[in-house]
């Protein structure tokens, strides 16, 4: 056999000695990149086979396979090897106690008042109302002249409202463009109107703004919900007969209900809507002025100019709606006597509420 031969079956030798030595995975790459590497010892010495002679090139080429072979393999083998032993150490290291106490969890739940939003939705889900959501920024136009509220008609007066001004500018004042804070969700019966093809049913639950001095029952900010029906044929006798029955649902079966006239620019006519008092049941007590009732929301009969600022025609649909604030609700629900404490943010107190999730 030709020296290339000898020298195969020496290096072959030789690495498998190597290998035996290297005591970790490093030692072994390495060992890996002195053969096999652009410069390592078999590439050197393969690059010698195409010199042999002619009659011994194909023993030989068969050898040197068998040599990369053999090498190749011992030198995975052991890789294997060691990184078993590696995790072994690891986990033998590593220890697990299964008595140590978990890491709590911090589960939050729903604030209270969106937990009375979210018994509305599922109230008139059940009575076959969509959800419809408006912005909370909306234009003076919407606002208040969509729902039959022209430019200083005195009735503006129920709505202290905030403006959105230019940087400096009185917050008071109206921004040149008509930008406010919207003071109610009833523009958002407009923008349901535009958008939905009569018959309409919606409710549009979302956060109002009023230029309000802040005490136990007054905020800047407040949650409403806006119910919305367009059919034809709607009355006020339907108006009436889903209170009632929304009454029942939030309240219990056994809830008084009254309708009393009441006065809107959007409707006409317009009522408002009491339910016998949460606290003392009928005899009179401070919480309703002594007078046994508690008003819950404003309703009527949406105004022909409502309706036609919607797109809707008031010889072919009428159509109801109403209005209340969740914020109260929610107060007198869990019995909380001051509007700020909800709008606090202080877990302390929001964690006394179940909330739902
Ligand atoms: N937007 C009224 C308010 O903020 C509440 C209201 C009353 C809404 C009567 C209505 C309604 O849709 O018909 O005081």
């Amino acid at each position: 056999m030709s020296d290339l031969a000898d020298s195969l079956q020496q290096l072959q030798t030789d690495a498998l000695a190597e290998l035996a030595a290297a005591a970790d995975a490093g030692a072994v790459e390495a060992l890996r990149a002195s053969l096999f590497g652009r410069s390592g010892r078999l590439t050197f010495l393969l690059r010698g086979l195409g010199e042999t002679d002619p009659g011994e090139r194909p023993a030989v080429g068969k050898l040197a396979n068998e040599v990369r072979a053999a090498v190749e393999g011992a030198i995975n083998e052991r890789l294997a090897t060691l990184r078993a032993v590696d995790a072994g150490a690891r986990l033998a290291d590593e220890t697990l106690d299964m008595t140590a106490p978990g890491r709590p969890v911090r589960v939050g739940h729903l604030h209270p008042t969106m937990a009375v939003e979210r018994d509305f939705r599922e109230i008139f889900h059940a009575f076959g109302f969509e959800i419809f959501e408006g912005p909370e920024i909306e234009t003076d136009a919407m606002n208040f002249e969509a729902l039959n509220i022209p430019p200083d008609h005195p009735s503006r007066d129920l709505w202290d409202t905030l403006y959105v001004a230019e940087p400096g500018a009185d917050p008071r004042q109206p921004a040149a463009d008509g930008t406010i804070l919207r003071t109610h969700t009833s523009p958002v019966q407009v923008r349901a109107m535009r958008a939905l093809t009569p018959p309409i049913r919606a409710i549009t639950p979302g956060r109002c703004f009023r230029y309000e001095a802040v005490d136990a029952s007054h905020g800047f900010e407040f949650f409403q919900v806006e119910g919305l029906v367009v059919d034809r044929d709607t009355s006020l006798a339907d108006l009436k007969g889903m209170l009632e029955e929304f009454a029942r649902a939030l309240y219990g079966d056994g809830t008084k209900t009254r309708f009393r006239p009441g006065y809107y620019p959007f409707t006409e006519p317009s009522v408002a809507f009491d339910i016998g008092c949460l606290v003392c049941g009928g005899p009179g007590c401070p919480a309703c002025g002594r007078s046994g009732w508690m008003t819950i929301l404003g309703a009527g009969m949406v105004h022909p100019s409502v309706l036609r600022a919607g797109g809707i025609d008031p010889d072919e649909f009428q159509g109801y709606a109403f209005g209340t604030g969740l914020d109260r609700i929610t107060l007198l629900r869990y019995g909380i006597p001051d509007l700020r404490l909800l709008m606090s943010a202080d877990l302390r107190f929001l964690e006394q509420f179940p909330g739902g999730r």
